[in-house]
C-alpha cells in the first residue's frame, strides 16, 4: 500500500460535518438505526468472555462520545481522541448531561504521545481506522499498539470488502482501495485479509473476527487483538 498513495488526505476536514449534525439537530454522528446496531455491537463486545470486565478504555475516534459514554457508563475509565473540536465539545456536553467521567481530547490519532506507552488496558476504534489512510495507517496502529498495557486488547470495526453502494463504488478508486471526493482520499475499504495482516504486521495476535456480510451495503470487520 505504500507506493500507492496518490490522493491528498483530509482528517480535519471532520469538524465541518460535525458542525453540520450539530446545527441539524442529529444525535451525534450516526442515524439512529445505525447507531442502534452500533450499540447492540458494542453492548454484545463488552459481554463476550474474552474481554475484560473493568480497566482503562481509549476510544479513538470518538466522535460525539456515544460509544465512549457506553464503557463510562459501566465503569470503565474511559478516555477519548477526535481531529473534530466540535465532535469533543458536544461528547463533553453529553457526559455532562449523562453525568457520567470521560476524558475527552481533540487531537490526532496518528499522533498519541499525549499517552505513556502501557496507559490503556483496551483500545476500541470507533469507526476511525477506515478514515485513516496510506502509510498514516501504520502510524495509528503502532501508536494503539504503544498505548496498549501488554495483553492489552484493541477491538476493531471497520469497513472491509468489495464497494456495494452506487454512490461508493463511483467514489471507489480501486488502486488504493480508497473512497475519493473532491480529490481527498476519506475513507479506506480494504480486503479483510489485508486488513488482519496490516494489524499482526504490528505485532497484535488475533483473537477474534467477524465479518458482517450484505448484499447492499460494504461490509463490515470486527476484529479483537491482544498486544
Ligand atoms: C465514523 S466517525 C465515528 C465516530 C464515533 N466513534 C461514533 O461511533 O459515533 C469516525 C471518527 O473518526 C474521527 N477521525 C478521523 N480521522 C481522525 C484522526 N486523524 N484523528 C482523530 N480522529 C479522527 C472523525 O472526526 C470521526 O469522529
Amino acid at each position: 500500500m505504500r507506493s500507492k498513495i496518490k490522493f491528498k488526505t483530509d482528517y480535519p476536514g471532520h469538524d465541518a460535518l460535525y458542525r453540520r449534525r450539530k446545527e441539524s439537530g442529529a444525535a451525534g454522528w450516526n442515524d439512529e438505526q445505525t447507531w442502534q446496531d452500533w450499540r447492540r455491537e458494542i453492548v454484545g463486545l463488552m459481554g463476550s468472555p474474552d474481554f475484560p470486565r473493568s480497566g482503562k478504555v481509549l476510544e479513538i475516534g470518538s466522535g460525539a462520545g456515544d460509544v465512549s459514554l457506553l464503557f463510562a457508563e459501566r465503569g470503565y475509565q474511559v478516555s477519548g481522541i477526535d481531529i473534530s473540536a466540535t465532535a469533543i465539545e458536544w461528547a463533553k456536553e453529553k457526559a455532562s448531561n449523562a453525568r457520567l467521567k470521560a476524558n475527552f481530547e481533540v487531537g490526532d490519532v496518528t499522533n498519541m504521545g499525549r499517552w505513556e506507552n502501557g496507559t490503556f488496558d483496551i483500545v476500541v476504534d470507533g469507526h476511525c481506522l477506515h478514515c485513516i489512510i496510506g502509510d498514516d495507517r501504520a502510524k495509528v496502529l503502532k501508536e494503539t499498539f504503544r498505548v496498549l498495557k501488554p495483553g492489552g486488547m484493541f477491538y476493531v470495526s471497520t469497513m472491509c470488502g468489495e464497494p456495494k453502494e452506487p454512490e461508493v463504488i463511483k467514489m471507489f478508486d480501486a488502486e488504493t482501495r480508497c473512497m475519493v471526493w473532491d480529490g481527498v482520499a476519506r475513507r479506506y475499504i480494504g480486503r479483510s485479509e489485508d486488513i488482519l495482516m496490516e494489524i499482526e504486521g504490528i505485532g497484535f495476535k488475533i483473537i477474534k473476527q467477524e465479518i458482517q456480510a450484505s448484499k447492499d451495503t460494504e461490509d463490515n470487520l470486527s476484529l479483537l487483538a491482544k498486544k
